[in-house]
């Protein structure tokens, strides 16, 4: 009797921790979000647990898996919980660079960013959305500059 009971307790927590485990572990079949800068920043590898996400280029990356990289007190955490396209071109962590400004940047900074984006961001970690200011302007209008049909895994439907 006593066995049985252990049996089922065993089933019940096991069913429990594997439901727990497939929602952690769910592949990113949602659809991507809109972050503002504020939801952005509750991303930024401090709580142990939570996802890790870096936007470069208004992309925002699901960048977990690199916690070795971003996480509390690795050394690139200051890139995340942001964009960071500037730093990534510049290859610096100088807090004034950690901003999606590309003003002045360099011919050959720009390319740099480009590969480092394709390269590194677009092959290894999956896309969790686009920063609001990817998107709209400084006066909340539409940015026409930004085409979603250009976007992997975009889906404009699925957005608005
Ligand atoms: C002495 C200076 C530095 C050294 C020795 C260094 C070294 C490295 C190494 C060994 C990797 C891992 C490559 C891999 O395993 O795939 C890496 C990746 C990277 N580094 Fe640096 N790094 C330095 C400075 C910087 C700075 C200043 C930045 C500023 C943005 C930076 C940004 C990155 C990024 C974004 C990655 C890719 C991480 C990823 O795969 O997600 N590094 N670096």
């Amino acid at each position: 009797m006593a066995t049985a009971r252990i049996c089922v307790l065993y089933v019940v927590l096991s069913t429990t921790l594997a439901e727990d485990f497939n929602l952690k572990h769910k592949p990113s079949t949602k659809p991507v979000r809109l972050f503002t800068e504020e939801e952005l920043t509750r991303y930024d590898g401090s709580e142990e647990g939570q996802p890790i996400y870096m936007a470069v280029k208004g992309v925002v990356f699901d960048v977990t898996k690199g916690k070795e990289f971003y996480g509390k007190d690795a050394p690139y955490n200051a890139l995340v919980g942001k964009d960071s396209t500037r730093a990534v071109a510049k290859m610096s962590l100088d807090p004034a660079d950690l901003t999606s400004d590309t003003t002045g940047l360099t011919e050959e900074q720009l390319e740099s960013l480009d590969s480092i984006f394709e390269g590194t961001y677009k092959a290894k970690y999956p896309i969790v959305g686009y920063t609001a200011s990817r998107i709209l302007t400084e006066d909340g209008s539409y940015n026409e500059a930004f085409k979603p049909e250009d976007q992997p895994h975009f889906q404009i439907k699925d957005e608005f």
